[in-house]
């Protein structure tokens, strides 16, 4: 089947639309409100119409389905004219603080204002002035920089399964906020980012952390000290290798931030592995003794406040390990000033202030660190490019090195793993096999890897059958639970859709190709590691041996592991759960 696109034929499927089509053609149509993953487009901003042949009214190209010997024109002058109309009504309204804004140089609408040739201004309309909402210590709300594109909601509703926020208000004052105008700390929002990540303006943004790391690194009596998550090298490599830079390595990103001031930079993937020695035991136990199962992963932190908030009653499925971004934070700061030579205090009377700084692909992340407290500030991976620019550090061309930091500086392939959905059990499995005194698996999982909402399989170990399963992303929540809680031993819960890897905090309007490009160099990070099996981690074999003692013992009780909290009041209050039935419906048609 064919359709033509000013003047050139192209093929297309059943069930494309003009849009999908154009941008596989390398057409671009600028567009809003439609997100190409999310099942349905709201076609509220009419950004993308185009003309089509025999139709006297201009079509939404969003929605348009293509059809066999249609005739579209994508940037005729009417289409050029309505499209500049839009986009000068939206900046008609809007606060234009550039200079201020933290979208600064990343702005969809401001490069739309450009596409379309809002120059000059033609309209000056009213500026709204509402509150912004600062009560979350992960994301920002900015209502008077929204444009009403409903991205973050289909993302919120539809694809996360959350409905933690909603148009509200009518006319003028119409926002996207969480019911009854309440802050998103009681909304019942889990603080995954992923409407952050797809809001194309300053209106739902991260909660910087980027000032508060640079006076950190100013001041002469604080110790700064970085660790790195394992899908924010492979992100970068993937960013940079679309401008076809030179592949980016951990130790690329470790010498930049010695360059800017960091003490030391450790690797996340250390205490991915030691995660795997607690979970691994942990599961272990349960399935020895009875315990509660199945036993769900804890490494996401917007799937614990899912829990917290929302399921409560799952609470005692949880591991109670910390994630591997807190189990660095307690081990920096009890091991690492003895390790390096200083007093740990408040930087006066000759200690030094120890300040971990987490580089993560996560905006929750920035709320567990507030919740759980062993780590002082997480940038994201969009963060990071704000860090290089206050330092002058052009990353895109930064070609040194510099080696990890001991005592947390090596990792295995299977820590490397936490970076895609499926990655913590392929990892996990490889340990609970030697544990249950079967053979750890040689090669791959494939069971657990790819972007599917929900993999379940069997393994088994020394005459014991372990059923599992793989949740990707909060949305597929409602209708994988029932199946998860009946017979399983191990749930793997991410809250985003592809993992860590497509995580809240990273960079804007990467979509699920990119996503796969990331989990293909995680996995090509764990196909070229020497060392595959958490539990064949020397450093993490030291470390219990001087200082941890055993997996479950009392000091790796006290250090790295923890309790859940019921908070379902708070959504209770405001009722702000979503219909789990229609949400369901959506996450699998998206799939
Ligand atoms: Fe099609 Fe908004 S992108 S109407």
């Amino acid at each position: 089947m064919n359709i033509t696109i000013n003047g050139k034929e192209i093929a297309f499927e059943h069930g494309d639309t003009v849009l999908q089509v154009a941008k596989r053609a390398g057409i671009r149509i600028p567009h809003l409100c439609s997100l190409d993953w999310a099942p349905s487009p709201s076609a509220s901003c009419r950004l993308c119409v185009v003309e089509v042949e025999g139709s006297p009214r201009l079509q939404t190209s969003c929605t348009l389905q293509a059809a066999e010997g249609m005739k579209v024109q994508t940037h005729t002058p009417r289409v050029m004219k309505a499209r500049r109309n839009i986009v000068e009504l939206l900046v008609a309204n809007h606060p234009q603080d550039c200079l201020a804004c933290d979208r600064q140089g990343a702005c969809e609408l401001a490069e739309l204002t450009r596409e379309v040739g809002v120059r000059p201004r033609q309209y000056a309309g009213m500026k709204k002035d509402q509150h912004l909402d600062i009560s979350s210590p992960a994301i920002y709300r900015d209502p008077n920089k929204c444009v009403l594109c409903g991205r973050c909601v289909t993302m919120c509703h539809q694809i996360q399964g959350v409905g933690a926020i909603d148009f509200t208000d009518r006319g003028f004052r119409t926002q996207v906020a969480p019911g009854f105008s309440a802050g998103l700390n009681v909304s019942g929002c889990t603080y995954c980012g992923q409407c952050v990540r797809v809001c194309p303006t300053g209106a739902l943004m991260e909660r910087s952390h980027v000032s508060a790391v640079v006076a950190a690194l100013s001041d002469p009596n604080t110790v700064v000290v970085a660790q790195v998550a394992p899908a924010v090298p492979a992100t970068l490599d993937q960013e940079r290798t679309k401008h076809e830079g030179v592949p980016v390595m951990l130790e690329h990103l470790a010498a930049a931030l010695k360059r800017v001031g960091f003490t030391a930079v450790f690797d996340t993937g250390f205490t991915a592995d030691l995660t795997i020695m607690e979970e691994a035991n942990e599961l272990v136990e349960r399935v020895k003794t009875g315990g509660v199962l199945p036993m769900f992963t804890s490494c996401s932190p917007a799937w614990i406040q899912y829990v917290e908030l929302h399921r409560p009653d799952l609470i005692p499925h949880l591991s109670t390990c910390k994630s591997p971004q807190q189990m660095a934070g307690a081990l920096i700061h009890e091991i690492y000033p003895k390790f390096a030579g200083f007093v740990a205090g408040d930087g006066t009377r000759g200690t030094k202030r120890l300040v971990v700084v987490s580089l993560m692909p996560c905006t929750a992340k920035k709320f567990e660190a507030e919740d759980v407290g062993d780590v002082e500030y997480v940038l994201t991976t969009r963060e990071l490019g704000a860090l290089w620019e206050r330092f002058g550090i052009d990353f895109d061309s930064f070609t040194d090195r510099a080696p990890l930091d001991p005592p947390f500086a090596e990792a295995t392939g299977a820590a490397r793993l936490f970076g895609g959905t499926g990655g913590v059990m392929e990892a996990a499995v490889r340990t609970a096999a030697t544990l249950l005194g079967g053979a750890a698996p040689a090669g791959p999982l494939p069971e657990a890897r790819g972007l599917d909402g929900f993999k379940c399989f069997n393994v088994d170990v020394n005459g014991i059958t372990l059923n599992l399963g793989v949740i990707n992303g909060l949305g597929r929540l409602p209708s994988t639970l029932p199946a998860a809680l009946s017979g399983m031993h191990f749930v793997e819960v991410m809250s985003c859709p592809g993992g860590c890897s497509g995580g809240g905090g990273q960079p804007y309007n990467s979509d699920m190709t990119d996503v796969k490009k990331r989990i293909k160099r995680i996995y090509e990070a764990d196909k070229k590691a020497e060392v595959k099996y958490s539990h064949e981690n020397k450093s993490v074999a030291e470390l219990y041996e001087e200082f941890l003692g055993r997996p479950l013992g009392e000091v790796s009780h006290h250090l790295l592991h923890r309790s859940y909290t019921d908070k379902s009041a708070l959504t209770a209050l405001h009722g702000a759960e979503a219909d789990t039935g229609a949400v369901c419906a959506a996450a699998e048609a998206a799939a």
